[in-house]
């Protein structure tokens, strides 16, 4: 049953014929009552009919849909490092998220995948568009309803997708989270700031859709200050600073890790001795009733802690004795299934966040 006057989305493709303004913008029918619409599902699976709604949604909104489809939202079941976790774990949770309108229950057939996470997945709710409310503009009325909500300008607009459970809660006592950005965010001293504030800033009049972050080293550089120093001849310490950053860091993914890292340098450049920390979720595989099962060990992420800074020593032994010693933070994601936090994973990208060298002085 529709709840107010505003046009079904079917009937976008009619548009241009006197259809009533959003709420707060000059009708002339009244608003319609306030109401309380679903935010954004994870698996909403409208099917084909969702690919055309989208299309109709970029031809209107030019500069927003040439944001969307630089972003990872758009390219959430395309992304070659998705396309091969997949490949090991072909699991209709997966695909639940990664190709939201689609049924997960197969391959997600060229149009949904190639959607993605599209304008429709998050805007659209019981069939009417959900808005941000804010103060009146003298811009053009929507032509097509908008339900304004408060909670779509909240993390509500962003959790279901970004905090969830391993599908293997039957085999554990407790379920555990595999992403748990939004309680993080709850934990943060950035809690009353939403998600939105810090990843769709304002740009040319409208919020940002690019959702850049993996693409933009600016932003990873600037969730953490760094600082280091040489304690004596073989250790040094590294302190990682939180910054404006609203969650832990990493966040998200499993595989994403900061690798903290120090090396005595010989006259020659070669490595006369290493030392290395990652830190990120570290996990213990255990077998239980033949399946593998992810365990927690310790979380030693960034900004777990409000602002209290993450201090790293790193001890290179004696063979660093009257040698420079040179340092690095680096963000990294790593490729599926390696362990996260071993040496030998594979790394699929990485942003320097800071480096320097300490002379051979101690
Ligand atoms: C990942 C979720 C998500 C996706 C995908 C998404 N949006 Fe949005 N959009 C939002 C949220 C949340 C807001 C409100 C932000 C705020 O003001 O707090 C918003 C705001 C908007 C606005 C008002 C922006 C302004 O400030 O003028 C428009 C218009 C809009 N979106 C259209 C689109 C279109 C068109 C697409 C696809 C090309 C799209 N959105 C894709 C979540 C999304
Ligand atoms: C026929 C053109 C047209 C189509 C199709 C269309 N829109 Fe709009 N929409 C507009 C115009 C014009 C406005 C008002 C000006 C503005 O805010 O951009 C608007 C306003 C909005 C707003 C409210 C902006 C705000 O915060 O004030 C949202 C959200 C939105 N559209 C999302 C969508 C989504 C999602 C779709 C597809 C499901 C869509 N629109 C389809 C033209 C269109
Ligand atoms: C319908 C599910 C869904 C919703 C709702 C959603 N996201 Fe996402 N988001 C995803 C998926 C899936 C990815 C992973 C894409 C990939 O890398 O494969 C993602 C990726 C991201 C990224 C990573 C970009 C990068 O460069 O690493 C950011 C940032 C992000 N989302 C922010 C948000 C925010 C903020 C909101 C709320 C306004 C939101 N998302 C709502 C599903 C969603
Ligand atoms: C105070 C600003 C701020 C707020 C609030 C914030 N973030 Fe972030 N976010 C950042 C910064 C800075 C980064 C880059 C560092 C990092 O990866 O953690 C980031 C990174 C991310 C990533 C990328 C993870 C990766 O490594 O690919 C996702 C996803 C994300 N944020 C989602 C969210 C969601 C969802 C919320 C709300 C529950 C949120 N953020 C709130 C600042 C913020
Ligand atoms: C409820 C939603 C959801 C489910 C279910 C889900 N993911 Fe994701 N996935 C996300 C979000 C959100 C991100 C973005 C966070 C980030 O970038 O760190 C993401 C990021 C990823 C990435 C990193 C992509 C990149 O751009 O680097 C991979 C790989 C991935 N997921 C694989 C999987 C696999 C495999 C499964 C099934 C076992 C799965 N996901 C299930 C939401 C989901």
């Amino acid at each position: 049953m529709r709840r107010s006057s505003a046009v079904p989305l079917l009937a976008l493709a009619q548009l241009g014929c006197g259809t009533p303004a959003a709420p707060g913008r000059q009708s002339a029918v009244p608003p319609p009552p306030p109401m309380s619409l679903p935010m954004p599902v994870f698996s909403p699976q409208r099917g084909m009919a969702a690919a055309e709604q989208n299309a109709r949604c970029e031809r209107c909104h030019q500069e927003i849909a040439a944001e969307w489809r630089s972003s990872l939202h758009h390219h959430s079941y395309t992304e070659p490092s998705y396309q091969r976790a997949l490949a090991i774990e072909p699991l209709p949770f997966c695909r639940s998220c990664h190709a939201p309108e689609a049924n997960p229950d197969r391959d997600a057939p060229e149009t949904l995948a190639r959607l993605g996470v599209g304008c429709v997945s998050c805007h659209l709710s019981e069939g009417r568009v959900l808005g941000a409310p804010h103060a009146p503009s003298s811009a053009a009325p929507a032509p097509h309803g908008v339900v304004f909500e408060a909670r779509f300008a909240s993390p509500a607009a962003c959790a279901s997708c970004h905090e969830f459970t391993f599908p293997d809660g039957v085999l554990r006592d407790r379920p555990l989270l595999m992403q748990s950005t939004w309680s993080e965010h709850t934990r943060s001293p950035f809690a009353a700031a939403a998600c939105a504030q810090c990843h769709m800033p304002r740009v040319g009049g409208h919020r940002s859709h690019a959702f850049a972050v993996s693409s933009n080293p600016t932003m990873v550089k600037s969730a953490v200050k760094v600082s280091a120093e040489r304690l004596d001849a073989r250790r040094v310490r590294i302190v990682l600073q939180p910054l404006a950053v609203g969650h832990a860091f990493p966040t998200g993914d499993l595989f994403r890790r900061l690798q903290v890292l120090a090396e005595a340098v010989g006259p020659d450049l070669g490595r006369v001795a290493m030392s290395e920390r990652f830190l990120t979720r570290h996990f213990v595989v255990e077998r239980r009733r033949s399946v593998a099962l992810r365990r927690l060990e310790h979380d030693d992420r960034v900004g777990l802690h409000g602002s209290e800074p993450s201090v790293v020593e790193l001890d290179l032994g004696d063979e660093a004795r009257g040698h420079a010693i040179a340092w690095r933070v680096a963000y990294q994601r790593v490729d599926h299934p390696l362990a996260i936090d071993s040496e030998d994973a594979l790394v699929d990208a990485e942003i320097e966040i800071a480096s320097g060298v300490f002379g051979t002085a101690p």
